[in-house]
């Protein structure tokens, strides 16, 4: 796969917690203990679904390093798992003064990022996404989480990163599918604030324009974090397709992936009938699915199951004009309506 290569890109992000800089570079990663420094004892966490190319190139630059390899899958987002670094951590009597290494996913970096803000009340840890979801998306914003009693990110806790490194060569040992899944939040972050970037996945060589996906992507991320950090008001924007999103990765149980949830939901959602078609036609390109036969009755129930208590009222994202979306406050009955 060819990549447009950008020139190297400090991004830098400002919030209440901390101000962190991401760095967008290729071969980045060649250059991690430059950046990241000497300061501290490093503990790389990262899951066995991640190349040896990756590891080992980080591993090599910090060889007194410890590592902590999980098993990789959503399943690791566990108490057990968490429990299992914790006791790694404690045995290896990791301080407050050391960092931890995230590097891999949106698994990895969620779960390790939950780690880094409880380990002694909080330490600093460096995000490495190697993923197209978790470079374009999951790594900045200071989301950090795992599941519990069948509830995905229910435990969790807004833990900024103190940097994060940005390799778009990772990407090319990714596999197609996990490629375009994490690609659906891209198109999404182009419906809500980005019309140019929603028009690069309407060209034939999108994947030439890789680099500028992810600039633009976090750009947009960027923006609403600062403006809101804990989803109190815009931030909710991000959620665009993710309440039908949500309750179709319930409802197929693992069948498909998030942002393949995500294509769905936002081809659910969507009522403007232009959008649709293009958006349509742009997951056709991406092979993402764009809607699936299922018990509508269940989606709906699995949707607003947890919202009945929260006084029956839901927040939709809504695109009537691309690059601009907005917030509906809906009643959970007009769930149901949408579906078919
Ligand atoms: N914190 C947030 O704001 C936020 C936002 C969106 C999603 N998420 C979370 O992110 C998770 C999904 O992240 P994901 O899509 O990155 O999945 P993932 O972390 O499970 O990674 C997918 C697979 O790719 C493997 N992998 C990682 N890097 C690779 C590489 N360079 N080459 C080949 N294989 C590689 C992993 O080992 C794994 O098997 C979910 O748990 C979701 O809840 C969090
Ligand atoms: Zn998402």
């Amino acid at each position: 796969m060819a990549f447009l290569q950008v020139t190297s890109m400090e991004i830098k992000i400002s919030t209440k917690q901390r101000d962190y800089s991401i760095y967008l570079e290729h071969h980045i990663l060649e250059k991690a203990s430059e950046l990241i420094g000497n300061e501290g004892k490093k503990f790389i966490i990262t899951d066995s679904g991640v190349p040896f190319k990756w590891t080992s190139l980080i591993q090599k630059q910090f060889p007194e390093a410890k590592m902590f390899v999980f098993p990789c899958g959503e399943q690791s987002k566990s108490l057990e798992c968490y429990a299992k670094i914790m006791t790694w951590l404690v045995e290896n009597k990791c301080s407050r003064k050391d960092v931890i290494i995230a590097l891999g996913g949106g698994v990895v970096g969620d779960l390790s990022g939950f780690v880094a803000s409880t380990y002694m009340r909080g330490i600093k840890y460096v995000n490495i996404p190697t993923t197209m979801l978790s470079q374009i998306d999951s790594s900045i914003g200071g989301k950090t989480a795992i599941d519990f009693n069948g509830l995905k990110n229910i435990v969790g806790s807004f833990w900024q990163p103190s940097m994060v490194l940005i390799d778009p060569d990772t990407l090319s040992t990714l596999s197609a599918r996990q490629l375009s899944n994490g690609l659906a939040e891209a198109v999404k972050a182009g419906l809500i604030r980005d019309k140019e970037l929603f028009e690069i996945f309407e060209k034939d060589d999108y994947l030439q324009h890789i680099d500028e996906i992810i600039f633009r992507s976090l750009m947009v991320k960027k923006q609403i974090v600062e403006e809101d950090e804990m989803e109190q008001s815009v931030r909710k924007l991000l959620n665009f397709g993710h309440s039908y999103g949500h309750g179709y990765e319930s409802y197929f149980k693992g069948k498909y992936l998030h942002g393949e949830c995500v294509a769905m939901g936002m081809m659910t959602i969507l009522k403007n009938e232009e959008i649709r078609e293009r958006l349509r036609n742009i997951l056709l390109r991406l092979h993402l699915p764009v809607i699936e036969e299922c018990d509508k009755d269940k989606v709906a129930e699995i949707i607003t199951s947890d919202k009945k208590a929260a006084g029956n009222k839901i927040d939709i994202v809504q695109v009537d004009e691309i690059g601009n979306g907005h917030v509906e406050t809906w009643d959970i009955s007009e769930i149901r309506r949408l579906l078919g």
